[in-house]
């Protein structure tokens, strides 16, 4: 092999992340989370990876399943609507999400503007739609067995029906905020969407795959613990049925007997969210003494 062809197979783990917007910071703390920390370059378009091998590429939400086709990134943290728009787009395309992170949750909706009579989906019927995502709404429009115009728009699309160059949009809601701010409203949804972590369908191999691997297991811990919590308490041996019919979501339980006592002390690892009135409901059914702690690490 000739040196500059064995210059070719990195041995870095690369993923692309949104250099701004939505998805970056969250991308970059759950990374962090996972135990990554890095070296910023001056220009901040790549960071060196210094615990592990696996460095960051910050670029443009669009252009990371790109990345990934073309084997220039590993892996890339992005909205599903970017991924299943390109796929729609691009027969066979080369990259799959691998999990789903739990951020950056929106939807993919139709828009109208306010005074816009709507009932249901055939009022888009010969109707212009302005949207980003033409390969995403041509699916809908194909399963509803619709004909429209789509309108195709890089940005700026809630302001298509105000300028006369569309009847209504497609395109990403979160807050809502951006319609409300345009007197549309969000009427149909096509896509429920969040930052997704992103990797070639083929997989990775060698010390790049091992690194994924990893990656994704200590990812995995960190999303398990994110709601979870660890509870204490004890109860009478009564009532420690009821009381585990309240804990549905927890780990199978542990259950001891307390030292010179009738009671039981119970430990249970819960991954729903454990709000008061969970606790209060809780007390009622006989638990004593409750205490909550926080989960600083997982590893399964
Ligand atoms: C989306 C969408 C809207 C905005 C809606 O853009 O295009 O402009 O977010 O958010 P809201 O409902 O909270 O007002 P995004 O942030 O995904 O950026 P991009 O489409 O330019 O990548
Ligand atoms: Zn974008």
């Amino acid at each position: 092999m000739s040196p500059s062809a064995s210059a070719v197979v990195r041995d870095r783990l690369r993923i692309a992340i949104q250099k701004s917007g939505r998805l970056g910071d969250p991308a970059r703390e759950l990374l962090r989370a996972a135990g990554l920390s890095w070296r910023e370059s001056r220009d901040r378009l790549f960071c060196f990876g210094e615990t592990l091998a696996v460095d960051l590429l910050l670029v443009r939400d669009d252009d990371i399943p790109g990345l990934i086709a073309d084997g220039v990134c590993d892996l890339g943290i992005v909205g599903r609507n970017v991924l299943l728009e390109q796929r729609a787009q691009v027969a066979n395309a080369p990259f799959v999400e691998l999990r789903p992170l739990g951020f950056g949750g929106c939807r993919l909706m139709l828009a109208v503007p306010d005074d816009f009579d709507w009932r249901d989906a055939s009022c888009v019927a010969h109707r212009r739609i302005a949207t980003s995502y033409p390969g995403l709404l041509a699916q809908w429009l194909h399963t509803h067995a619709i004909e429209a115009t789509v309108v195709t728009l890089s940005g700026s699309v809630e302001i298509a029906p105000r300028l006369g160059q569309a009847d209504l949009i497609c395109d990403l809601v979160s807050s809502g905020a951006t319609l409300a701010a345009n007197h549309l409203k969000p009427v149909e949804t096509l896509l429920e969407s969040e930052a997704v972590l992103a990797g070639p369908s083929a997989g990775l191999s060698g010390l790049r795959g091992e690194l994924t691997d990893l990656l994704l297991r200590r990812i995995d811990g960190v999303l398990r613990i994110r709601d979870s919590k660890l509870l204490l308490f004890q109860a009478a041996r009564a009532a420690v049925p009821g009381l585990l019919a309240l804990l549905e979501d927890a780990e199978a339980p542990t259950v001891t007997a307390v030292h010179d006592s009738d009671q039981l002390a119970l430990q249970a690892l819960c991954h729903g969210a454990m709000t008061w009135q969970r606790l209060e409901n809780l007390k009622r059914a006989g638990a004593q003494g409750l205490l909550v702690l926080p989960i600083e690490r997982m590893l399964a």
